[in-house]
């Protein structure tokens, strides 16, 4: 038997991405497809994906989908990227909107995404052995291929694989979908499977019925079995605890690799990185419109601002950090609290700190790379794909002790020069301020302990390969494969 994998999710790279989850999505599946499997990805087709892509996609053919009450077509497409297999489920009036997530209909409109993924199986008559469904937007597709094509044996070969990478997005929806959206039976919320409050949960619905369930990295795995962490689905965590398994992400290291990057001032390595991160760093500062001085920390910030990443942490301390001779770069969309602090910032602090507000995968590029010190101080943080492209890009991670910072980051001691960042332990802005300002003082008073900082941050593994191997024994364990 062939040995085969479908990736069900909501975004991946290259073709579209709001956050971790693409960067997973866009790397994971073709790591495991050089090691000999048979990959593919399914996404719905966003107005986004058309706009840059469209001329690219091979078109496959239309079926009606039934579920529930929805009764409406959709349409398969079909891309190759680097040995995986895209496909692409289009439906004008479900994805074809401005944003991704976060519309009153979204559980109409991932149910119907959901059902499409598991007929389309059918359609293309490829039958793999495992379905690995990520995060709520495709939670329901174990549950799904159980209850629905319960007389095909075929579906009941497949054995499925959930991957958690954010438990506070849950997909959670009126008791009413059973009926209307997903056509299942009663019994499966009367039973206390999928119930959630008085509702349903897509998320706690791929835990129950999945046969394996991942997340992001082992200390996020073990987080997330108790009541602080667990966002109220910790006691079916517990109950499936021995099915949990704690896989720590890994990046796509062609798309990030400062040796390469077409997108920087100047390409550097392990042995070039000083001249190298100084001509970037100069670069963005002209770019950004801040002071041009070489010497000077430059410390930057990539992320989404809500206080899941630690950001009030920051704003609670931004006059103390910008009294040090430092330079702040930020760069993200979120909370409006958190926007309006940084603009703030920006406007009190002209040549000193800039606030881009909005998205922009290129100019993260060149943030990595002319940054000193990458602020990543999240409350929780299941992996965090920021602080390991930072690395790669020799900006010396600051982080929170948490989840798969956790995992990644080793903090400087500065007696025996170990370290690839620094970090520190409790939720306290003080305490973020105090490794701030002790990070900044290694790198203008210790250089040979920030330099072997950099060069342990820019050779730390954080390619898939480990990680792909993990993910491909739990898959050889699930369907008996031999190694
Ligand atoms: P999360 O998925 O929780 O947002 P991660 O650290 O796993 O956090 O991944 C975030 C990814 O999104 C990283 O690749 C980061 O560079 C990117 N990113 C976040 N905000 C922006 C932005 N405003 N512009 C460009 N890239 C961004
Ligand atoms: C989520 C998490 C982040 C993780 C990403 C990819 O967005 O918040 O920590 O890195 O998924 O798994």
């Amino acid at each position: 038997m062939g040995r085969s994998v479908l990736f069900a999710a909501g975004e991946g790279l290259p073709f579209i991405k709001t956050g971790g989850l693409a960067d997973v999505i866009g790397s994971l599946p073709n790591t495991l497809a050089k090691r000999g499997h048979d990959v593919r990805v399914v996404l719905p087709l966003y107005s986004k994906i058309i706009a840059k892509y469209y001329d690219q996609l091979e078109r496959l053919g239309t079926i009606q989908i039934h579920s529930g009450w929805i009764d409406q077509p959709a349409t398969y497409y079909k891309a190759e990227v680097d040995g995986v297999v895209y496909y692409f489920i289009e439906h004008q009036g479900y994805f074809e909107r401005e944003g991704l997530y976060g519309y009153t209909d979204d559980g109409e409109r991932f149910a119907f995404f959901q059902r499409a993924v598991l007929d389309m199986i059918y359609f293309i008559d490829w039958w793999p052995n495992v379905i690995n469904s990520n995060d709520w937007q495709t939670g329901m597709i174990p549950l799904m291929c159980h209850a629905c094509y319960a007389d095909d044996y075929r579906y009941q070969n497949i054995k499925h694989v959930y991957t958690i990478h954010n438990l506070a997005f849950q997909g959670n929806f009126g008791v009413d979908m059973m009926e209307s959206c997903l056509g299942l039976d009663y019994y499966y919320f009367d039973n206390g499977s999928i119930k959630f409050d008085t509702g349903i949960s897509f998320m706690k619905a791929g835990i129950v019925y999945a046969d394996k369930v991942t997340t992001v990295s082992p200390t996020y795995a073990n987080e997330i079995l108790s009541e602080s962490f667990g966002e109220r689905m910790d006691s079916v965590l517990r109950y499936r605890r021995q099915d949990l398994w704690g896989i720590v992400n890994g990046i796509d290291t062609k798309l990030w690799d400062p040796k390469t990057d077409t997108l920087l001032q100047k390409n550097y390595d392990v042995k070039s990185w000083v001249s190298g991160k100084r001509a970037n760093k100069k670069a963005l500062q002209e770019e950004l419109g801040l002071e041009v001085s070489d010497d000077t920390c430059l410390i930057g910030l990539v992320s989404r601002l809500t206080s899941q990443k630690g950001i009030y942490l920051i704003t609670d301390r931004i006059q103390q950090i910008l009294d040090m001779k430092v330079q702040f770069v930020v760069l993200g969309t979120g909370e409006a609290n958190a926007e309006n602090a940084f603009k703030w910032m920006e406007s009190s602090y002209k040549g000193q700190a800039v606030y881009y507000c909005g998205y922009n995968e290129e100019l993260a590029h060149r943030i990595y790379a002319g940054s000193d010190i990458f602020l990543m101080p999240s409350i929780y943080e299941p992996c965090g794909i920021g602080q390991l492209i930072a690395m790669r890009y020799g900006a010396l991670p600051l982080v929170r002790e948490t989840g798969g910072l956790r995992d990644t980051v080793t903090p400087f001691n500065e007696y025996t020069g170990e370290g690839n960042g620094f970090s520190f332990g409790a939720i306290n802005a003080d305490d973020m301020l105090h490794t701030l300002q002790y990070a900044v003082s290694v790198y203008y008073d210790n250089r040979p302990g920030w330099k072997g900082l950099v060069k342990a941050a820019m050779t730390t593994d954080v390619s898939w390969e480990k990680s792909a191997g993990i993910y491909e024994e739990l898959y050889y364990q699930l369907c008996n494969w031999q190694g």
